[in-house]
């Protein structure tokens, strides 16, 4: 496979004048500036990357793509996937286990951050096979040809209380409204969430090979079996021999949100490049916390939205 070196000149100024034409508006209470291309509010820095994704990445028929919105799950599946696949060269009880010393974010290539810097192409054309790279992109954005994805999904209301409590890790006085309705009215970032889900949800009716679509909260019920669907998936079944040593429940452990949350490096510093601290990123991990947010009126209100643009595509939440 052949990647360009660099992004030319030319391809970055293309990019930027596609990017200044778009409808722009901020996130709600926040600074971020998100633009609307092709239907979805992306994060206006990573919209060179949705670009370059979806005109020059080539794919490699054994990378395995984490596909997902923000807040339903990324951290833990990037982690889970991570331990799966380097099982190998680290068993997860190893003590010089990469989660040990690095962020789950950090093992696994962000592709809307690296794609949209100088230098991010040949990065990644570079990293060995195969790869396990993660996104915020809808499928209709990633590279044609892609062979392995994985999309994690969450409720709904969850994800939107999620992301607000997200937020507050730098804004604390963010009121919980503003981001509700952006979420309810499609203009949360990477949203609208119902069409993010759909992309990926039909994607993998059609082609369940190519897309594996698992659930947050089914990943809290039966972490281990969920580990096994993700290996069978990506070619690396476990064996009866690593089922019987306990290497399963080996990466359920590790990546269980209180082993994670605990250690030195998710306690501690920034996310290098997204610049908010690593450990908002681990917060409850459970089904249900809405309730303990949501007035009667809005757990209605996305109930009714969540009724309306799922209606006869088979989810349910
Ligand atoms: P809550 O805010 O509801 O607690 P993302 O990784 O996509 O940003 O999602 C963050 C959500 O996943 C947060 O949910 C966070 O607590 C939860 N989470 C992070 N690591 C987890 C883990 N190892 N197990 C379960 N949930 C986890």
């Amino acid at each position: 496979t052949t990647v360009p070196a660099e992004r030319s000149l030319e391809e970055h100024d293309d990019a930027m004048l596609l990017v200044s034409a778009l409808p722009i508006k901020l996130a709600a209470g926040t600074k971020l500036k998100l633009r609307c291309y092709e239907g979805f509010w992306l994060p206006e820095r990573f919209v060179p990357a949705a670009v370059a994704m979806q005109r020059r990445l080539v794919p490699r028929p054994d990378d395995v793509v984490i596909a997902s919105l923000p807040k339903c799950g990324t951290t833990w599946l990037n982690a889970l996937a991570f331990a799966t696949m380097a099982r190998r060269s680290y068993p997860p009880a190893g003590a010089d286990h990469p989660l040990l010393r690095l962020n789950p974010h950090e093992c696994v290539p962000f592709l809307d951050a690296l794609l949209a810097e100088a230098g991010g192409e040949a990065r990644l054309a570079a990293l060995p096979s195969p790869r396990l790279m993660y996104t915020h992109m809808p499928h209709a954005m990633l590279p044609r040809g892609s062979k392995k994805v994985v999309y994690v999904c969450r409720e709904p209301k969850d994800t939107a209380v999620s992301l607000w409590q997200f937020r507050r890790s730098a804004h604390p006085e963010i009121p919980f409204g503003d981001t509700f309705d952006s979420v309810c009215d499609g203009g949360s970032t990477y949203g609208p969430f119902w069409d993010h889900v759909l992309g990926y949800w039909r994607a993998s009716l059609e082609c369940p090979d190519r897309v594996l679509f698992l659930r947050y909260e089914e990943l809290l019920r039966d972490p281990g079996e969920n580990v096994r669907r993700l290996a069978r998936f990506v070619g690396a079944p476990f064996s009866e021999a690593e089922e019987e040593a306990g290497v399963v429940r080996g990466i359920v452990e590790l990546c269980s949100l209180g082993s994670l949350r605990n250690m030195e490096v998710n306690r501690t510093g920034l996310m290098d490049g997204l610049g908010f601290p690593r450990k908002a990123l681990f917060r409850k991990g459970v089904a249900g916390d809405w309730a303990n947010h949501m007035t009667p009126e809005m757990a209605r209100r996305m109930d009714e939205v969540v009724a309306d643009k799922f209606r006869d595509t088979g989810i349910t939440f």
